[in-house]
């Protein structure tokens, strides 16, 4: 019969495609109803699918209300997945907040695969190349400069610097985008970004992202979600405002894309910088390297970003900081728009993909002594592997910041560890935890470090 032959030929052109049909993918058990949502509602979830990944391999399930997710572990799978397969897996899954926060999936990061998403990365890349190579160096020197100044402001008090590095960060990317700066003290800019980072860690909470797999949850009051749905209105409010004043750039592709580079150029080379400081204050020699290297090879001038060959010590603290805390732990999801295969797994359309940053970057196959912080494994004969390093993700939704995140954080390092030298706020103070919180961006637990100026 004909109808017999369809499966039969799927299945071989499958087994051809695909590679062999392996067994079902391992995963802890699924509780009926709740599936394995007590695994995914686990306070630092990056440390618990890395732990699920020793139990149950690189590559394995999880179930969540009606969707199946697959967690992938470890660089090569990740590539396999992001890079080689790029145009299976370049899918984002729809989810009922993220259609709201993205203002109906119109931003680049949640927007779906589609004609328009390709569009509007194309333009937007193009756009961030451009200034990347005009002016981006002098626009993260003066804030390099004026971080620098904030410091020495400081007198040796002790303090918490996140909001500084929060600031810079942001003036980095507001300048790009909007042509403006903003002082931490006195400006509207601030409002906005108070805003972009409520919209942020209340989209990241578990009472927002259980109304995703649970519908019914939607018609019960839930303060939070209705917290994010004033902070998404604030934003757009406040957005709008800066946009129209460029009479020609009005639509809402780009009202959304600002949104995006906002949102993702800020946090996270924020956070970076906050953990590096963190990391540091636990082993201050490292600090007195890269000081050390500085001086021998620049002199007193400050570095630039064509420097970077011949400061090997400040490129392998910058590389094992973006391995051993990848600001974004978990990527964002993925979506499978066809059937597919990862590591000889089939994968079926619609599949969610999670690309476990973290897990990847503490494999103890690839690393040794992977969660001891080592910048000297990434020196030459130290054993560790560029290579495979993956914080920015691959493929067709590689982080659209990629490059000026790395010339932020090379030329932010090199100012502040050119001009200070970090101790802790008090030898009673434990030093900072470095365990750190889990949502959307990975962050340092608020801490507190006296900035003595180095003597030039
Ligand atoms: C996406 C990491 C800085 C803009 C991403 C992704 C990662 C990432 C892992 C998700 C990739 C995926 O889905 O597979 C980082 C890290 C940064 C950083 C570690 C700093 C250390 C920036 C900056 C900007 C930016 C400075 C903007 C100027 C974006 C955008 C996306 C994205 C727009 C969405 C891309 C898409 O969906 O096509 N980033 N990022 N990021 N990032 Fe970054």
């Amino acid at each position: 019969q004909p109808e017999a032959a369809v499966p039969k030929l799927l299945h071989s052109l499958s087994k051809r495609f695909l590679g062999p049909i392996s067994s079902p993918l391992p995963g802890p058990p699924s509780l009926p109803f709740l599936g394995n949502m007590l695994d995914l509602a686990q306070e630092h979830l990056p440390i618990h699918l890395t732990s699920l990944a020793q139990r149950y391999g690189n590559i394995y399930r999880l179930n969540f209300g009606n969707t199946t997710m697959v967690v992938l572990n470890s660089s090569e799978i990740i590539r396999e997945a992001l890079i080689k397969k790029w145009s299976d897996f370049a899918g984002r899954p729809y989810s009922y907040t993220g259609d709201i926060v993205s203002g109906g999936g119109r931003t680049i990061s949640l927007g779906d695969f589609s004609e328009e998403w390709k569009a509007q990365r194309r333009v937007a890349h193009r756009a961030l190349q451009r200034c990347t190579m005009d002016s981006l160096h002098s626009v993260i020197e003066k804030q390099a400069h004026h971080l620098c100044q904030v410091l020495r402001d400081y007198n040796e008090k002790a303090v918490d610097l996140s909001e500084d590095f929060t600031v810079a960060a942001s003036n980095v990317i507001t300048t790009l985008t909007l042509g403006k700066s903003y002082d931490k003290r006195a400006d509207q800019l601030q409002k906005l970004h108070d805003c972009l980072n409520k919209t942020v860690s209340l989209w990241g909470s578990p009472w927002i992202s259980a109304l995703d797999s649970f519908p019914l949850l939607r018609i019960l009051p839930n303060p939070p979600f209705s917290r994010l749905l004033k902070e998404v209105g604030r934003r757009d409010k406040l957005i709008g405002k800066h946009i129209e004043e460029f009479k020609t750039l009005t639509d809402t592709h780009v009202h959304m894309t600002t949104v995006d580079l906002l949102i993702g150029g800020t946090e996270t080379t924020a956070s970076l910088l906050n953990w590096t400081v963190a990391f540091l204050l636990h082993r201050p020699e490292v600090q007195n390297e890269v000081y050390k290297e500085l001086c021998g090879v620049l002199d007193v001038r400050y570095p630039k970003y064509s420097d970077r060959d011949r400061l090997p010590y400040l490129c392998a603290l910058i590389n094992e900081m973006l391995r051993l805390r990848p600001v974004a732990p978990l990527a964002v999801p993925h979506r499978a728009i066809r059937n597919s295969s990862i590591a000889g797994h089939f994968i079926p359309k619609n599949t969610l993909i999670i690309p476990n940053l973290y897990g990847a970057h503490h494999d103890p196959e690839v690393w040794e002594d992977p969660y001891s912080f080592k910048p000297e494994r990434f020196l030459e004969g130290g054993g560790g592997s560029v290579r495979a390093l993956i914080p920015f993700g691959g493929g067709a939704r590689l982080c659209l910041g990629e490059a000026v995140a790395k010339m932020e954080m090379f030329l932010f390092t090199a100012y502040l560890l050119r001009d200070f030298q970090f101790l802790p706020a008090s030898k009673e103070e434990p030093l900072p935890d470095l365990r750190g919180v889990a949502s959307v961006v990975l962050k340092v637990k608020p801490y507190t470090v006296i900035a003595h100026p180095r003597e030039q």
